[in-house]
């Protein structure tokens, strides 16, 4: 079977209501699985979807460039759109159902409401994109409540976004399960993203000093070191060394509310780093990426395989 396409909300709810008595008439149990996308997907989308796949016998992945996250001077006219190879991603990654809405269909004339998850919105990203998080939460609760799903999968290299989605979910007692995934990697640790494409040869090569930055402060968390400016310090010298690279932040953060850690790393913390790359014309790109610094053996493995590199796309 291809990929089913729903472009309105009533088509989507239709679609999962007939894959699911397919599955009940069969006496199988169902569950539902959702990967929130702007499109323009690549192998760090796939393996979302892969995981929901495995995890659910139902996966609804949404397509939609959400304007109300996007500020004016930003890049929501260009963003990439490559909706019939977003499908085919999609079909091949194991997701049955492409939620695909028009704006006007997410939201119609007279929508008012605007969801906020207060000060974790407003430092690290939010602190330079002020409407950012409200755009996102406004636009994920409509999904989740759309889909009604038992799970929805974020990756983890937006972290900011995973912890706030994550709050609001649980502020709110909403019924589906909140699931961060570990962030895919080119071969020299770039996190793959939608934006990587807006670079060339000359950006590129500055962009490698973010996972650097992020595995030299890892290694020496790793090898003890419980103090923040001392953490911070290994990633900024990194960051400092490449002078074509124009550092947005550079902090360490609570994983779970998203405060700074100024002192000692008592708990589970993000290293989370963003700034720009220029290419040769002078079109800048912004990054984002971190890292998670924690000795729960659930998480460490992925910090060391981060260190050695183990989650990049072969
Ligand atoms: P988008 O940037 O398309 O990302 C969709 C999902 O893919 C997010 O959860 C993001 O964290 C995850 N993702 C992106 N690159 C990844 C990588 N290299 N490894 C693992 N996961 C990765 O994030 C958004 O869209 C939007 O803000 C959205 C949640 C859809 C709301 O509009």
């Amino acid at each position: 079977m291809g990929i089913l396409v729903a472009r309105t909300r009533q088509e989507l709810r239709a679609m999962i209501g007939s894959l699911k008595s397919t599955l009940e008439d069969a006496g199988l149990r169902s569950s539902v699985g959702f990967v929130p996308t702007m499109g323009a997907l690549h192998e760090g989308h796939a393996t979302l979807i892969k995981k929901s796949s495995k995890e659910n016998s139902i996966t609804v992945v949404s397509v939609f460039v959400n304007p109300k996250q996007f500020a004016a001077h930003e890049d929501l006219d260009k963003y990439p759109r490559t909706f019939e190879a977003d499908c085919e991603l999609c079909l091949k990654a194991g997701a049955q159902i492409v939620f695909a809405p028009t704006p006007e269909a997410m939201y119609p004339d007279d929508f008012k409401t605007k969801i906020s998850v207060d000060e974790m919105s407003q430092v690290m990203c939010g602190a330079h994109r002020p409407d950012h998080f409200t755009g996102v939460c406004t636009v994920v609760l409509l999904l989740l409540n759309f889909v009604a799903a038992d799970r929805a999968y974020f990756g983890l290299k937006d972290y900011q976004q995973f912890a706030i989605i994550s709050r609001m979910t649980q502020d709110i007692v909403h019924p589906t399960r909140i699931i961060g995934v570990t962030t895919v990697r080119e071969e020299d640790g770039l996190a793959l993203s939608s934006r990587n494409r807006y670079m060339d040869a000359t950006a590129r090569a500055a962009a490698a000093c973010i996972p650097k930055s992020l595995r030299a402060a890892a290694e020496v968390f790793l090898s003890g070191e419980t103090n923040a400016p001392a953490v911070l310090l290994a990633a900024r010298e990194v960051l400092n060394s490449v002078s074509e690279f124009e550092l947005q932040y550079c902090e360490l953060r609570n994983a779970k509310n998203l405060t700074e850690v100024e002192a000692r790393i008592t708990h589970e913390s993000v290293l989370a780093v963003a700034g720009f790359v220029q290419n040769a014309d002078g079109v800048k790109t912004r990054l984002i990426d971190n890292v998670i610094l924690t000795h729960d053996p659930d998480r460490l493995e992925s910090l060391l395989d981060f260190v050695r590199l183990g989650t990049a796309v072969k």
